[in-house]
């Protein structure tokens, strides 16, 4: 059942990821724009919990689409997992007149709204994370960005990789999916490119692969680790010790998240937050944002929930023929 509403909430959850202000931004803006009145909550749900929110304006979202991170903050909140935890977000929102609210985050955050949903809050949510992983959607905000400084980083490594003729390992981020990986991985034009879906421990392979290339005439060998196989460092030993080839660890790890995000994470970041906004100026409750073949779409979070993604086979068989 569509359900009016008067006020619209907005919070980022999760892990931050570039392209999230310009999503706040554009959920503040069309909400007011739909004469909705528009408070900002600050560090996710942990935010509610302690009511630190604010009203907003317009002018708050001033001067914030070309900045990283998120000016509401962000914070992963244990409380909000247990039913108290939800049945005080849910009466602390009614306590200040909160009768929709969008959530900016990951599957997990989407978890949160679904609670609140089940506690008569309207809620909307955006994917909003560098990892990719989320099933509804083709894009999630932040992803292009964090797969540019990545993709720098790596052109980097691989200067000083030529020029000692070593095997360098560069773990990237991702949770347990292999999307930054692939993506930077192939950009940076890597010998090999290890994703969580589909490690079977294939240390060997790489060993053979790094010896072969040797023989071939290639001066340095690109290894990108997914984090979610992890463990660089001690394959770098591994690797070292059975090729007698100089190898190196190098973990990106947060720079990732950083940074002014590209045009990509401004626009998809405006459009989705322009049509949660709309969803809920709708009526509707539950329900989270994806981008489909080319289209903004909506799906009820269960269903959305319960989708599954998996790196693409093609994708994943072509980077083996572009490392030879
Ligand atoms: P992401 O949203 O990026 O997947 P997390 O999985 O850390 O990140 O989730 C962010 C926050 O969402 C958690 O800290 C918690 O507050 C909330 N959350 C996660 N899972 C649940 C759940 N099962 N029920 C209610 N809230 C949840
Ligand atoms: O979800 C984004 C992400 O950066 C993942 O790639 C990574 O596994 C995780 O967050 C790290 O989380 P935290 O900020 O809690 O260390």
């Amino acid at each position: 059942m569509d359900k009016e509403i008067n006020t619209v909430a907005v919070l980022t959850s999760g892990g931050d990821a570039p392209g999230m202000n310009a999503a706040i931004r554009a959920v503040v803006r069309r909400s007011i724009a739909n004469g909705k009145r528009v408070i900002g909550i600050q560090k996710g749900y942990q935010g509610l919990l302690n009511e630190e929110m604010s009203d907003m304006s317009p002018r708050d979202v001033s001067d914030i689409i070309q900045k990283g991170g998120t000016i509401l903050r962000t914070a992963r909140c244990e409380e909000f997992k247990t039913p108290e935890g939800q049945d005080k977000g849910a009466e602390i929102c009614r306590k200040h007149g909160i009768d929709g609210l969008v959530v900016i985050g990951g599957d997990g955050s989407y978890r949160g709204a679904q609670a609140l949903a089940a506690r008569g809050i309207n809620t909307i949510g955006i994917p909003g994370t560098i990892d990719l992983d989320i099933a509804c959607t083709d894009y999630t905000i932040g992803f292009d960005t964090a797969v540019n400084t990545a993709m720098e980083a790596i052109d980097k490594v691989r200067d000083t990789s030529s020029s000692h003729e070593r095997c360098s390992i560069i773990e990237v981020m991702g949770r347990n999916a292999g999307y930054i990986a692939l993506w930077c991985g192939v950009a940076s034009g890597a010998e090999d490119i290890l994703l969580p879906e589909k490690y079977e421990f294939k240390e060997q392979e790489i060993i053979n692969n790094i010896i072969n290339n040797r023989k071939r005439g290639k001066t340095h060998h690109l290894i990108i680790n997914a984090e979610g196989i992890g463990h660089s460092t001690s394959m770098a030993r591994r690797i070292e010790a059975a090729t007698g080839v100089e190898t190196r660890a190098t973990i990106l790890g947060y720079m990732q998240r950083g940074g002014s995000p590209t045009c990509k994470d401004r626009y998809y970041g405006s459009m989705m937050g322009a049509y949660a906004a709309d969803l809920l100026c709708a009526g509707k409750s539950k329900r989270v944002v994806g981008y489909k073949h080319g289209e903004y779409v909506d799906f009820d979070i269960d269903e959305a929930l319960a989708m599954q993604k998996d790196i693409p086979e093609y994708e994943y068989e072509v980077t083996k023929s572009l490392s030879i």
